[in-house]
């Protein structure tokens, strides 16, 4: 249960009396995963013209063993008025939902997230100080990545793991609720967010983070909300081959700038003839299984394709985009002429998803993910402490133009696939979800994040899956709306 709001506030008298005396926040010890322990520093930020004050305990160690105490830590920050007694929009110390922003990209190593204004969002008021703003407490939580060799899959997973079973450890001597713990995470952060949901207390983790220490408690997250998550690795080549056979001109990110510290480079170039015979044997290995996990529309109607690809579950896509447009219409919005979308009195008529993935245009290379020489992030994910870098799928393996080159067992790759967990046994996904994924994203095609929001769907999961118009990969660029949905789902019955 909660700490009381008399406890915390006699936690803020002992806070003014260690100030002097305590060690800094961030030299906690690594085998003390007590967060009674630690000490805090005041601190506040602007958001709005109005100044929100809060508590920061930054740099906790949330493991007894480390494998890199750089990147394994939590920050914790507290609104400041819970040390009061004090409420924000009906949350108390008791109550309050813990916003849980991973901070991950390019499946890099990431240290916890602060509360700060976003560069990648023009400087607004980044999403742990909104949330602050707003009441909730905020955990972030740093985790190893790809270029480390103990950070290959499932190792950031496992971190956020370990991360919320700190804080589920700690619920008692913490302010905010750890039964409602929503976390939230873009691009491959969303991928690790939807990992987090749907592989709740799963056992394929439990030997890794018994090896990590990680405190004794469940692991399970209340809601998940996923922008542009970049899943399914193991079928996501397939899936872009599916939506961008045929268009054989590229504007391909440059992968060495995958990391969020880095900007995005657009190369051009046009698919060499190797390349487009890649495309042309992928494509048709999509509808085979899109058609083996049964998926059904919300309205209960089958999701299929036939053999070249067409069918209900491209139509449910093109649905999906015509949804986005006709939100636009309905504000008073001009979409202008668009060769993919037909508007007849202010109502989308028709849209042709051919088109849409003409305009929208390729940003990778076939195989996408999977890439024969190696080259890709996710080949540097997959990779182990002997080989820096393998394939993941059979397709590339065979393929492969890399000399050696080894490929991921199945359980490795599963282990970083959302869907491999949603409906089966032995497992606590969330309850609820918020996906994400901007119409002009082409970092994965759009099937993977509709097969993810249909297969938690199908499984009665309660899913709000959007995609926001002429919004390119990013995430955290609709906070108002995310925090709305938050406090729904976190105060409905
Ligand atoms: C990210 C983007 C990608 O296109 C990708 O393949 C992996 C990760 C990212 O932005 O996190």
């Amino acid at each position: 249960m909660k700490k009381t709001a008399l406890a915390l506030i006699a936690a803020s008298f002992a806070f003014s009396l260690a100030a002097c005396s305590a060690p800094k926040a961030g030299t906690a010890q690594n085998g003390d995963l007590d967060f009674a322990k630690q000490t805090s520093t005041k601190q506040s930020s602007e958001i709005n013209g109005r100044t929100v004050h809060y508590r920061a305990f930054e740099g906790i160690v949330y493991v007894n063993n480390p494998a890199d105490a750089e990147y394994e830590t939590l920050n914790i920050y507290v609104p400041e008025a819970y040390y009061s007694g004090g409420s924000i929009e009906g949350y108390t110390a008791e109550n309050a939902p813990i916003f849980f922003p991973n901070p991950i990209g390019g499946y890099m190593p990431a240290k916890a997230g602060k509360p700060g204004h976003d560069p990648r969002n023009n400087n607004r008021p980044n999403a742990i100080l909104t949330a602050l703003s707003k009441g909730y407490v905020v955990a972030s939580a740093g985790a190893r990545g790809r270029t480390a060799a103990n950070g290959k899959a499932p190792a950031a997973s496992v971190d956020l793991k370990a991360a919320v079973r700190y804080l589920k450890a700690n619920d008692h001597a913490m302010p905010g609720d750890a039964a409602k713990i929503i976390a939230n995470g873009t691009s491959s952060g969303g991928a690790l967010s939807a990992l987090l949901g749907a592989a709740g207390n799963s056992k394929d983790y439990e030997g890794r983070l018994k090896d990590l220490g990680a405190a004794e408690a469940p692991d399970d997250v209340f809601a998940v909300s996923a922008y542009c998550p970049i899943t399914d690795p193991g079928h996501a080549d397939m899936a872009y081959e599916w939506q961008f056979n045929g268009i054989n001109t590229y504007k391909k990110i440059n992968i060495t700038m995958l990391d969020y510290n880095v900007k995005r480079e657009l190369v051009p170039g046009t698919l060499t003839a190797a390349e487009i015979k890649l495309s042309d044997q992928l494509k048709p290995l999509y509808p085979a299984y899109l058609n083996s996990l049964k998926l059904k529309d919300p309205q209960g109607r089958a999701l299929t394709l036939d053999k070249n690809g067409n069918g209900s579950f491209k139509n449910h896509i093109a649905g999906l985009l015509g949804a986005s447009a006709q939100q636009q219409l309905d504000a008073g919005k001009n979409l202008g002429k668009r060769n993919w979308l037909t508007v007849k009195n202010g109502k989308v008529t028709a849209v042709d998803f051919d088109q849409y993935a003409r305009a929208a245009g390729r940003q990778k290379t076939p195989p996408a993910f999977d890439v024969v020489d190696l080259s890709s992030g996710e080949n540097q994910l997959f990779g182990s402490a002997a080989a820096d870098k393998r394939h993941f799928t059979d397709f590339a393996m065979q393929h492969s133009a890399a000399e050696n080159a080894a490929l991921a067992d199945a359980q490795t790759v599963n282990m970083m696939n959302p869907l491999h967990y949603i409906g089966s046994s032995g497992v606590q996904t969330s309850r609820h979800w918020r996906i994400r994924t901007g119409t002009n994203d082409r970092d994965t095609s759009l099937a993977v994040s509709a097969v993810l929001a249909a297969k938690l769907q199908n499984h009665g999961h309660n899913v709000d899956y959007f995609l926001p118009w002429e919004v390119g990969h990013g995430g955290d660029y609709d906070l108002e709306e995310l925090f709305a949905w938050i406090k729904q789902i976190s105060t409905a019955g």
